[in-house]
């Protein structure tokens, strides 16, 4: 069963340095990438933006007008707010602020799932991308931006990648916010989940990677 809950009160507790601590940590090279992926994704009806934090992606989306319709899920209740705050009134009359699926209305065309699947173990990641492909229309585009796993990078980089992976999973388990306590390797659990990949961008030689996925039974119907 996934965490949902006790993850987004894990995350309740560092809403409010979330943000400052991602630019100490990398700048601004993951907002600029993170955008950049946003823009070469096709404009749709219906974007479910899942585990966006604090709302930085959300005003990337609406700045790029990537969709008509935004559905904002968050598991934080102070990362949900923030996110609300950030948005004119104007904007908010085309997203929908959610905390459970359960919430949601319609179907999603595109989902972006940005640095959020990193927080479960492959159970879950499972778990919950069947309850995300439910509520999607046939050929539903996905963009998942995370750290990956498998890449090429010189001997040091790669040590201090993992060094630093390391220890923002000794920190974040222990606040609660993750389920693990290791990088769960995502690109196959999304392939075992019936996603096919079209495309990808990397960051750092590929320690970090914006990946466009499809719904695999969609793709062989229609190739
Ligand atoms: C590592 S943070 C990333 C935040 C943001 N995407 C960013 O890059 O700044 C993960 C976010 O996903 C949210 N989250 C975790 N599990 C979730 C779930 N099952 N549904 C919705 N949000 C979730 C957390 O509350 C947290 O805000």
């Amino acid at each position: 069963m996934i965490e949902t809950k006790k993850i987004g009160k894990g995350y309740d507790r560092v809403s409010r340095i979330y943000d400052r601590t991602v630019n100490v940590v990398f700048g601004k090279s993951i907002d600029v990438f993170q955008a950049k992926s946003i823009s070469s994704l096709n404009r749709s009806k219906h974007t479910l933006i899942l585990g966006g934090g604090s709302g930085r992606i959300l005003l990337q989306a609406l700045d790029a007008n990537q969709s008509a319709f935004f559905t904002y899920f968050e598991a934080s209740q102070n990362m949900l707010d923030l996110s609300r705050q950030r948005v004119s009134e104007t904007e908010k009359s085309r997203i929908r602020f959610i905390q459970s699926l359960d919430e949601s209305i319609g179907n999603f065309d595109t989902v972006i799932l940005p640095f959020v699947l990193d927080c479960y173990r492959k159970e879950s990641i499972k778990s919950l991308l069947e309850q995300i492909i439910n509520r999607c229309e046939a050929d539903c585009e996905f963009l998942v931006v995370d750290f990956s796993k498998s890449y090429d990078a010189p001997f040091l980089s790669k040590r201090l990648h993992s060094f630093l992976i390391w220890m923002l999973y000794q920190f974040f388990f222990n606040i609660g916010a993750t389920e693990t306590k290791t990088l769960p390797n995502i690109d196959a659990v999304l392939s075992f989940s019936g996603l096919q990949k079209k495309s990808e961008k990397v960051l750092y030689s590929g320690w970090i990677s914006a990946s466009q996925w499809r719904y695999a039974e969609t793709m062989m119907a229609a190739e």
